[in-house]
């Protein structure tokens, strides 16, 4: 077969991203994939694992809705993020079977391993991690707030550390990890992310896995900034923060982890043709957006690099936004970290730019009484929740992957 590529030593150095163009079927796409991502040969077998598992989980999602006709299960509650449980108070088995089978396991694991509440405290206090801590903390959650509300988020100050990405900004500013950012063990961050976002633990656990080998060296232990290591995820031409090449370092040395005002004011909103607002983004305008800032690192930044790796990455990051905050506008803006009216804890830049820090949409729903308090008429609580709120498992990573390489492939189209 004649390729119709051309050869290596011919590319140049802008050639990365056009290079699929003659030939851009999902086919090659993936085969482009598997050959650039070769990680260590035990984190390619813990994948593999999470593959198969993820598969079954992907089948249960989308036969979730006839096991609760059949009641076979029974349905989720209103409340997706679930409440807080520990190994000695495990969830309803019938709406989390799998963590609450998991619960009951630990439970016995710490009884004969005599791990016990005060030795957990001591771990966390001074960042000591117990003896398998990856399957230990997935049987620990503190929940996000007796209610199901969200709470005040924390104004990230200088002295706190925080990443490019928005997602795991968030988990600090809720207190779902130390609101300071600094020295957090990566178990309890995916296990984090799982809960809030309703993530199934194969995906959230896949996210993870390019930064496995960065950090085995110092025990899975680290700031939020280090993640900003670029081209493992940080990557060019992202929507919400500048290529690394680009930012000024000198005046802004947080470049890379706050939120932009205009970067956020750009994409979101998402205008029509006609200057009409839109309500949701689609995949088609993530793949615009992608398109426009992937030619304009390209042409604006000399040291621009990417490949099928960064590439995905870059989508794949759209699919979150798409998947977890339902590609609405309003809710992306505050969780990208845009500026509002009565924002406490605003900063300002060097440049007199200002910024905020990323959050959870402040959606108010009015309740119903407040409990122990007759007297207040209704109650307004802060009741965001993902959009893959309806999934059993959570957003696998067989629908990330369907929805990343939607968006992909009209980015390239
Ligand atoms: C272990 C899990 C995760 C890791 C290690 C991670 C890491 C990163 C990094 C390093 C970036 C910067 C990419 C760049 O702009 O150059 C990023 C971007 C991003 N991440 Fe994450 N992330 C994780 C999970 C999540 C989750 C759960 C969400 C959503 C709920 C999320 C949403 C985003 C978004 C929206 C962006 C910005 C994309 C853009 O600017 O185009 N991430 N992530």
């Amino acid at each position: 077969m004649i390729s119709k590529m051309k050869p290596r030593e011919h590319w140049g150095r802008d050639d990365s991203h056009t290079m699929h163009k003659d030939d851009s079927s999902m086919v090659r796409l993936t085969l482009q994939l598997m050959q650039q991502n070769r990680p260590q040969v035990m984190v390619n077998l813990a994948l593999a694992v999470i593959f198969l598992v993820d598969f079954w989980m992907s089948a249960f999602n989308m036969f979730h809705r006839l096991l609760i006709k059949l009641h076979i299960i029974a349905p989720l509650a209103d409340n997706c993020v679930p409440p807080a449980f520990s190994p000695t108070s495990p969830p309803p088995f019938a709406q989390w079977p799998l963590t609450h089978l998991l619960c009951r396991g630990v439970h016995v694991y710490n009884f004969l391993t005599g791990y016990n509440e005060e030795l957990r405290l001591h771990h966390d206090l001074y960042c000591r991690k117990p003896k398998n801590e990856w399957i230990r903390d997935w049987a620990y959650w503190e929940g996000i707030g007796s209610q199901g509300e969200w709470g005040t988020p924390f104004a990230a100050a200088d002295s706190d550390s925080r990443c490019p990405c928005p997602g795991l900004n968030i988990l600090a500013t809720h207190g779902i990890i130390h609101t300071s950012g600094r020295k957090v063990a990566a178990s309890k961050m995916v296990v984090g992310l799982s809960r809030a976002f309703n993530i199934a633990p194969t995906m959230a656990l896949q996210l993870y896995s390019p930064l496995f080998p960065v950090f085995s060296a110092r025990g899975h232990i680290f700031d939020l900034e280090d993640l900003s290591i670029m081209n493992v995820i940080e990557h060019d031409a992202s929507l919400l923060r500048p290529d690394f090449h680009l930012a000024d370092w000198k005046k802004d040395p947080k470049a890379m982890c706050r939120p932009h005002q205009d970067m956020i004011d750009r994409w979101f909103p998402a205008r029509l043709k006609h200057g009409q607002l839109k309500d949701d983004m689609t995949d088609r305008d993530f793949a615009e957006a992608l398109c426009i800032r992937r030619n304009e690192s390209r042409r604006h930044n000399r040291q621009y690099t990417s490949n099928v790796v960064q590439s995905l990455i870059g989508s794949g990051s759209c699919c979150l936004m798409l998947n977890v905050f339902g590609g609405k506008v309003l809710d992306m803006r505050e969780m990208a970290g845009s500026v509002s009216r009565d924002l406490p804890g605003v900063r300002t830049t060097e440049h007199g730019e200002q910024y905020g820090y990323e959050r959870i949409p402040a959606r108010t729903i009015k309740g119903d009484k407040v409990q122990g308090c007759p007297m207040a008429a209704a109650s307004h609580q802060q009741k965001w929740q993902p959009a893959t709120a309806k999934r059993f498992f959570g957003m696998t990573i067989f629908e990330a992957l369907w929805t990343t390489f939607n968006i992909e492939m009209r980015a390239r189209a």
